[in-house]
């Protein structure tokens, strides 16, 4: 796919640049980004990782130790549960499009502060453009709220689809929330294999 698209804010995109080209112009300017404290702390930043023309796009919290330290996302005891949870959904890492809303470790795995997610995320809304997929599956708090400006909890949202824009969002738990939780991982599981179930119709 190319897409042509003056909606940049974190690079110039040039004409009939491919999404590929578009992500790896983002994570060049994500790695060179000193636009908050956070980079003070970071042994690398998080751009994101995985298919550029993705129907798919996960969207996360931000790194821990292990993204960190290796500079993808989701490649720690959340990842390998991710991992299999796109398994319930027919899905392999190569299919889909991995970000999180910030792109460097917070000190000590805090959440993210409102500050953080305002200069950050222009580099997600980017990505997105970039990729154009179907589904922006939010895991968590952090990304819901974001993605669909809502206020209300992932406990509420998580598993009804909704369309905003050309996107359809699809909220579920974050994997890291529902390890050790048995009933969320039940309800993540399932949320994975009814996604599994929408991706069987062709693109709209
Ligand atoms: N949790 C997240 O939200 N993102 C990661 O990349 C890893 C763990």
């Amino acid at each position: 796919m190319t897409m042509i698209n003056d909606h940049f804010a974190t690079i110039v995109s040039q004409e009939g640049e491919s999404s590929a080209a578009l992500l790896e112009d983002i994570a060049s300017q994500v790695a060179a980004c000193r636009r908050c404290p956070l980079c003070e702390g970071r042994t690398n930043v998080v751009p994101g990782f995985g298919n550029p023309e993705a129907r798919v796009m996960l969207i996360g919290e931000a790194p821990g130790k292990n993204e960190d330290l290796q500079g993808k996302p989701f490649v720690g005891a959340a990842g390998k549960y991710l991992t299999e949870l796109l398994g319930y959904a027919g899905l392999t890492r190569e299919d889909v499009f991995i970000a999180n809303v910030l792109k460097c470790r917070p000190p000590s795995n805090r959440n993210p502060q409102p500050s953080e997610i305002e200069i950050c995320t222009p580099f997600l809304r980017d990505q997105v453009r970039a990729i154009g997929p179907e589904y922006l599956v939010t895991m968590g708090n952090f990304a819901t709220k974001f993605i669909l400006k809502t206020e209300q909890g992932i406990t509420g949202l998580h598993g009804k689809p909704r369309t905003a824009g050309r996107f359809i969002v699809y909220p579920v738990f974050h994997p890291a929330a529902a390890i050790y939780d048995r009933t969320k991982r039940d309800a993540l599981e399932a949320d994975f294999a009814a996604l599994g179930e929408r991706l069987k119709q062709p693109r709209a």
